[in-house]
């Protein structure tokens, strides 16, 4: 027999893990790599699309559980510069999920103070998808709460690619000088210079890479792998990573001794 837990116990349990977190040592940004989706409705007998639209419901509640938390930012691998290689059939079904997705959630995402952002190559996008997005973006831009950043046609390497030509491009105009460019610069010119870096960077669907995300920013990333799949994943294991990430110690090249 199985047991499904009753709306208020699953409240309770929320409740249960929001107090075991530490609210000081919360990331202020959590990055995330949404995998398993096909296998999840292959498992189900579904069609891969079946994985993704169900994805959709789990991008609510970890954002809803996100805010509840306190997070302020969170970066979802939504569509890579490589998944332009998968069949064009499931290419047009995402970017068409992404269309009604938006235009569904947008309400919500102004009772909620969510800000919508979205990071990568979005010209290649379909011009409804881009007009879409475009809109909810502009809408939300007043929004002080959670930002949720969509990574979409987004690939790491071409973002650095993107930030080296750009800096080279001002050097060229004179506007700075070679020995100007640090890190700083460096990051300015990068898809997420108005961000923090993420702290935590989780990957569901039991792979142990990175599939070219955000790649300099995760430098010191604490990295989370579960094997759920992100159709089943929910605000509690989002709040079991929170948990993890909370006993890591965080030394950025120092001592044990040094940090504590
Ligand atoms: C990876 O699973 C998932 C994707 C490439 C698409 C993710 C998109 C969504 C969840 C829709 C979200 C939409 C909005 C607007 C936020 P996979 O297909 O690689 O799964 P597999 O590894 O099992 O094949």
């Amino acid at each position: 027999m199985s047991f499904k837990p009753s709306r208020g116990l699953l409240i309770k349990n929320n409740m249960e893990y929001l107090d075991k977190i530490d609210l000081l040592k919360l990331p202020k940004h959590v990055a995330i790599i949404m995998d398993g989706n096909g296998r999840w409705a292959k498992e189900k007998g579904k069609l891969r699309m079946f994985g993704h639209s169900n994805g959709v419901t789990s991008v609510r509640d970890v954002v809803e559980g996100a805010d509840k938390a306190g997070i302020k930012y969170i970066t979802l691998y939504t569509f890579s510069s490589e998944n332009w290689n998968r069949p064009k059939l499931e290419v047009m079904a995402i970017m068409e999920l992404m269309v009604s997705t938006i235009a569904k959630e947008i309400a919500g995402f102004m009772k909620n103070n969510i800000k919508l952002n979205a990071i990568g190559d979005l010209d290649k996008l379909p011009a409804k998808c881009l007009k879409e997005l475009t809109a909810a973006m502009q809408k939300t831009s007043q929004n002080t709460g959670v930002v949720l950043t969509l990574a979409l046609s987004y690939g790491s390497r071409r973002e650095i690619l993107h930030a080296v030509k750009s800096i080279a491009a001002q050097v060229k105009s004179g506007e700075i000088e070679i020995e100007d460019i640090n890190e700083d610069v460096f990051e300015h010119n990068l898809f997420t210079n108005d961000m923090p870096h993420p702290e935590l960077l989780i990957r569901t669907g039991g792979e142990y890479r990175i599939s070219n995300y955000l790649l300099w920013q995760i430098a010191y990333a604490e990295l989370y792998f579960t094997p759920k799949l992100w159709p089943d994943f929910r605000k509690e294991d989002l709040y079991e990573a929170l948990l993890d990430y909370q006993k890591r110690e965080r030394r950025f090249g120092m001592t044990s001794e040094q940090v504590n």
